[in-house]
């Protein structure tokens, strides 16, 4: 996820850039630039680092003159945080420039066609092949170019685009990734969210899929892809900037819980080609693959919740054994890792210090790593053998969500792209799970909407003193996960514990009221899951049951019960942990807490 603006007027457009820019950056803000046209020439300055840095480069703008300008800051997907890999990128003749927010999916295959045809390419961008293609299309037509450009590419687009023939004229076009024009009194504007331009205008067109826009300093005018032009009403914007930059949404968390359904979606789709699982970026060959002996999974926190997860996922697709590990143990317990270990760090900010010192230490110890990151260019995304990033867009709240479901998927197309190799699934057991995975998305959004009654059921427990989680198998993995997410923004003391070890102790906690969630989505697990409910209730606690949407026996047994869509056993974590999400969510809130920087919390814990 990327931030991008664009203005054409009659006010110098740099500044104007650069302050919609900062409104953007929590979107991206690993690098920025800005490229301005002063009547001659199109002028381009882009610097790594946060949008100070271009700031400061550019004396705010002031040593770029010129009233038609895009800007852009970003989140890397497609080649690590630096100036040559900052937006806008540029034709060589520097005559067409732009930015862009999205992933171009084909971007390798249409970079190998320029490149045979001749083109250079300075960066390791995506948004540069685009660059070089609207110059292979362009014949002085802007249109025609965009709109040939558009049926080529595969993948998701929001660009601002410049044409140095047309210094009269502002470009932009989307394709799944937002985009808006905003209609202003002393020029026009582009951006990829409402906050960019409110200081300017609350009057703003919100551009659909495939729909170009062409703004003049006092016209815009829209086109489909068939560059036929189109009508279109404008909305006038009523919230604050405060609310615009959560997208309207109280807190990040929910935005980001929110953003899941895309989430999963942007991390699944680009390793799903023609109904087959390629991890392009795993680099490893069958034969490595099916040399791996044993996986270590190495984590912390929710990173390492989807770790528990991901041993049950690939023990048992395929059968390859694995010991999952808190980072900050793996370092300091002289780890076994024998000839075919294959160790996979998790880590959304890939700057964790546990997480990298586990990572040093296994390399120290000759065995092969992966990393599973979310910030492209990260410190465990640069030092881990292989990296597969989750494409979840940058994520602002402590407490993870988007980043955490990503994270579920990249693990589960890693443990199915190892079973079909080494052949312990069958094709048409593959072909299943891939159109379970494709169900994700809109099976957390069915979820996410259940969001009243979660929350109703949620105020029951604002003045709660202990809450547990318990399940069996994944089931314990998901309960993990809903008893980190609910103590560390409610700061209501909570545990999760494996459903069949209650018994041996924790159960004497249980008293009146005191409530315990069941996790239940493992069939072969309900009865003895079940049985533990009964134990609990039998002492006095309410039971919030978390189940399969065929398990309507389990009402027999407890109190409450969240039914979730059914998908692949494996997968179920995905689904199961979104009420669980909210039910946290919604204590906090209800308990005045701060959700998006809980207290003693940060975002990323770069120390021991
Ligand atoms: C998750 O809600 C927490 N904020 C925390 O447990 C986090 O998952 C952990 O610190 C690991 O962070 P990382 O994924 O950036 O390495």
């Amino acid at each position: 996820m990327c931030g991008i603006v664009g203005y054409i007027g009659t006010a110098q457009a740099a500044p104007i850039l650069l302050d919609g820019l900062s409104k953007l950056e929590y979107r991206g803000y690993d690098s920025a630039g800005i490229a301005v046209f002063d009547g001659e020439e199109i002028h381009v300055k882009k610097a790594a680092g946060r949008l100070k840095v271009l700031s400061e480069l550019t004396h705010d703008g002031a040593t770029m003159p010129g009233m038609l300008g895009i800007g852009h800051t970003r989140w890397a997907t497609h080649g690590s945080p630096s100036d040559i890999n900052a937006h806008p990128h540029y034709n060589k003749a520097e005559t067409i420039t732009v930015v862009h927010n999205g992933i171009i999916e084909n971007y390798l295959k249409l970079k190998k066609k320029l490149q045979d045809k001749g083109y250079e390419f300075l960066s390791e961008t995506d948004t540069e092949v685009l660059a070089h293609l609207l110059d292979y299309y362009y014949k002085g037509n802007p249109l025609e170019a965009i709109t040939k450009v558009m049926h080529r590419v595969e993948g998701s687009y929001a660009l601002g685009i410049i044409f140095k023939d047309f210094p009269d004229t502002l470009y932009a076009v989307r394709k799944d990734s937002p985009l808006i024009v905003g209609e202003a009194k002393d020029g026009n504007l582009i951006a990829s969210d409402v906050p960019a331009v409110l200081k300017y205008t609350r009057e703003v067109y919100f551009i659909q899929n495939e729909e170009i826009a062409v703004l003049k300093k006092d016209s815009i005018a829209f086109y489909n892809v068939d560059s036929e032009e189109i009508k279109k009403e404008s909305t006038t914007i009523q919230w604050d900037i405060n609310a615009a930059e959560k997208g309207g949404y109280e807190h990040f968390m929910l935005k980001e819980m929110y953003e899941q359904p895309k989430t999963v979606r942007d991390t699944l789709s680009p390793r799903l080609k023609d109904g087959a699982i390629e991890i392009e970026e795993l680099g490893m060959t069958p034969e490595e693959i099916r040399a791996i002996r044993k996986i270590h999974i190495v984590a912390c926190g929710s990173a390492y919740h989807t770790g528990v997860t991901a041993k049950y996922v690939f023990e048992g697709m395929a059968r390859i054994p694995v010991e999952v590990d808190l980072a900050s143990e793996f370092r300091y317990r002289d780890p076994i890792l024998e000839e075919g270990a294959l160790v996979i760090i998790i880590s959304q900010s890939g700057e964790t210090a546990d997480s990298l010192a586990a990572l040093r230490e296994a390399k120290a110890r000759g065995a092969k790593t992966l990393g599973i990151v979310n910030v492209v260019g990260s410190s465990i995304a640069r030092e881990a053998h292989k990296v597969m990033y989750t494409w979840a867009g940058p994520e602002i709240a402590v407490a993870t969500t988007k980043a955490y479901s990503a994270q579920l998927i990249a693990q589960y197309l890693l443990a199915i792209k190892f079973a079909q190799v080494r052949g312990t699934v069958t094709q048409a057991e593959v072909e299943s799970m891939i159109v379970d995975l494709k169900g994700l998305p809109g099976q957390i959004e069915m979820l996410l909407a259940n969001k009243g009654r979660i929350q109703k059921f949620a105020n029951r427990y604002l003045a709660a003193r202990d809450i547990f989680f318990i399940g069996r198998g994944i089931d314990y993995a998901i309960s993990m996960e809903g008893s980190l997410k609910l103590k560390e923004i409610s700061y209501i003391h909570s545990e999760a514990y494996a459903a069949g070890e209650l018994k041996h102790g924790t159960i004497s906690l249980i008293e009146e009221g005191t409530l315990v969630a069941a996790v239940a989505t493992q069939k072969e697990l309900y009865k003895k899951t079940i049985s533990n409910i009964v134990e609990v209730r039998t002492r006095g606690a309410f039971v919030l049951a978390v189940t399969n949407e065929d398990n309507t026996d389990i009402e027999k047994a407890a109190d409450y019960v969240i039914y979730i869509p059914t998908t692949n056993r494996y997968f179920t974590n995905s689904l199961a942990i979104i009420p669980l999400q909210l039910f946290s969510y919604y204590v906090a809130v209800g308990r005045g807490c701060d959700v998006d920087k809980p207290r003693n919390l940060a975002k990323s814990v770069t120390v021991e």
